[in-house]
């Protein structure tokens, strides 16, 4: 293992991620024992003046484990704030990053780690547009100088960028800054439990192997619904739209795992390598193969204007070109303010020949409740001879009980300061990402595809089922398709 300080910096340190998400995680590794304080300090910066003790306030309430808190959790979050130290400045101010390396330095000296290397990770919880201007500031004066090692890492946030161009822009800039070695591109759906699961399950399964392909599989479905709108983040979203919020990173994060072929090693590379190809054989989406949606009340949000025609629902489908999946449809689906939150992956096989129902599907349930299950046919038990649908059941809380299942932003992070960028966006996979979707993005942008209002709490407007059949596909009981018998 690496030694030497570590200094993780959170940039943003005042704002929503950085409270929810960001210091929770930090906090989780720290209590297993991943942050070793004898080395380690936490820095935030952000343009609020406020004194270290404020931000820790600030952040304490989303550490501490509820009511029913003992008092040695109490002490556990106290410790870990302590580690915590607060920088003021503005996102191109150079004053403001001399004075972060000094704090940075002071406490690297500090830590009587002289012998060692300096870690310096630097976290942008922060929007887009100032990632430009901090990757410089960075690079001009807060850099690890230690001639024993070490490294300077830095993590961003989706989104980057709105389109195809602005996306490429984002990158050249960074990339002029710092390596591609260097640089994080956290998508948290790569940190969640399942979605690391799923090579696992694909590759080390005798039984998938020979049947993953067009041959035997009917078609994927990957399904995101939330039951509750935009709330408080109506300016952001309404700059993006459930596409770019979700489709385009998070579930087609999953297509690329779920479609990729074997990667040559289980090296970072070799697998991102698998999934570019992936998204360059992903075809041009049809306008009849989308069906876009908002719910009632969405422009009620004085940050969104009245005449939005930004989409909080969407269900397409995306076809990929080549020989294990020509011909099969990977429905992606994903809204907000749904009657259900859930995260799900629905891999439905064709039916056997001469039998009329029950197909064999596997379901991999991301959230809540992470499960496995495959429908089988099975008979009926009894005297008669029928035959009944059934589940092989592995639902995580049942089996591994007692286990507690790490948060997306714990496993990451910690992989970022480990250096292992296997479950981040490479560049390239970046760029193949936004050229999917980056017509279909800017003739919504134009007005050219227009959401249709639906209900909030509801299933999503009824037209998205009627694309699906349209496809040859009848809903069934609830929430998965099958086609027309
Ligand atoms: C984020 C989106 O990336 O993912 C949010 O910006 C969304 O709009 C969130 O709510 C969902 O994440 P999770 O882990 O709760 O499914």
């Amino acid at each position: 293992a690496e030694t030497g300080s570590l200094s993780i910096v959170l940039l943003g340190a005042s704002g929503d991620l950085a409270k929810k998400k960001t210091f929770p995680a930090l906090f989780n590794l720290y209590r297993q024992g991943f942050l070793n304080p004898d080395e380690g300090h936490i820095f935030g910066y952000a343009r609020t003046k406020i004194s270290d003790d404020e931000l820790r306030n600030h952040i304490r309430g989303n550490l501490v484990p509820g009511k029913g808190a003992s008092g040695e959790q109490l002490e556990e979050v106290s410790k870990f704030l302590q580690l915590i130290r607060y920088v003021s400045g503005s996102y191109d101010s150079e004053e403001g990053f001399q004075l972060l390396d000094k704090e940075i330095s002071k406490h690297e000296f500090s830590k009587n780690t002289k012998e060692g290397s300096s870690r310096r990770l630097f976290y942008l919880a922060l929007p887009p547009s100032v990632y430009p201007s901090v990757c410089k500031m960075i690079k001009n004066y807060c850099m690890n100088k230690s001639d024993l090692g070490g490294w300077t890492r830095i993590v961003v946030e989706k989104p980057f960028g709105k389109d195809l161009d602005s996306s490429e822009q984002l990158s050249a800039q960074i990339g002029e800054l710092f390596d591609e070695q260097q640089i994080y591109r956290i998508d948290h759906y790569l940190g969640k439990e399942l979605v690391q699961n799923l090579l696992v399950l694909r590759f080390a399964n005798r039984f998938f192997l020979p049947l993953w392909n067009r041959d035997n599989i009917d078609n994927v479905q990957i399904v995101f619904r939330e039951d509750f709108g935009t709330e408080g983040r109506g300016g952001y979203f309404d700059e993006y739209g459930i596409i770019r919020d979700i489709i385009q990173n998070h579930l087609l994060q999953i297509l690329c795992l779920i479609a990729m072929e074997k990667p040559i090693s289980l090296t970072p590379e070799h697998i991102r390598d698998e999934k570019v190809k992936v998204l360059q054989s992903v075809l041009p989406i049809e306008d009849e193969e989308v069906l876009l949606g908002q719910y009632d009340g969405y422009t009620d949000d004085p940050t969104v204007p009245d005449n939005s025609n930004t989409p909080t629902f969407a269900t397409m489908i995306l076809r990929i070109h080549n020989e294990r999946w020509e011909g099969v449809p990977f429905i992606l689906k994903a809204g907000k303010a749904l009657n259900s939150r859930k995260a799900e992956i629905r891999i439905q096989f064709k039916t056997v020949p001469g039998q009329k129902q029950g197909r064999n599907e596997i379901v991999i349930r991301l959230q809540p409740s992470e499960a496995i299950y495959m429908k089988v046919t099975v008979k009926q038990p009894g005297l008669e001879m029928s035959t009944i649908q059934s589940e092989l059941d592995l639902s995580y809380q049942q089996r591994y009980h007692g286990v507690t299942i790490p948060e997306a932003y714990e496993r990451l992070i910690l992989d970022t300061v480990r250096g292992d960028q296997q479950h981040f966006v490479r560049r390239d996979e970046l760029k193949a990402a936004w050229e999917i979707f980056t017509p279909l993005l800017h003739r919504i942008d134009n007005g050219e595809v227009k959401p249709i209002p639906y209900r909030p709490g509801s299933r999503g407007p009824e037209e998205a089922d009627q694309l699906l059949e349209r496809a040859g596909y009848v809903l069934t009981h609830g929430y998965s398709w099958v086609p027309p018998t």
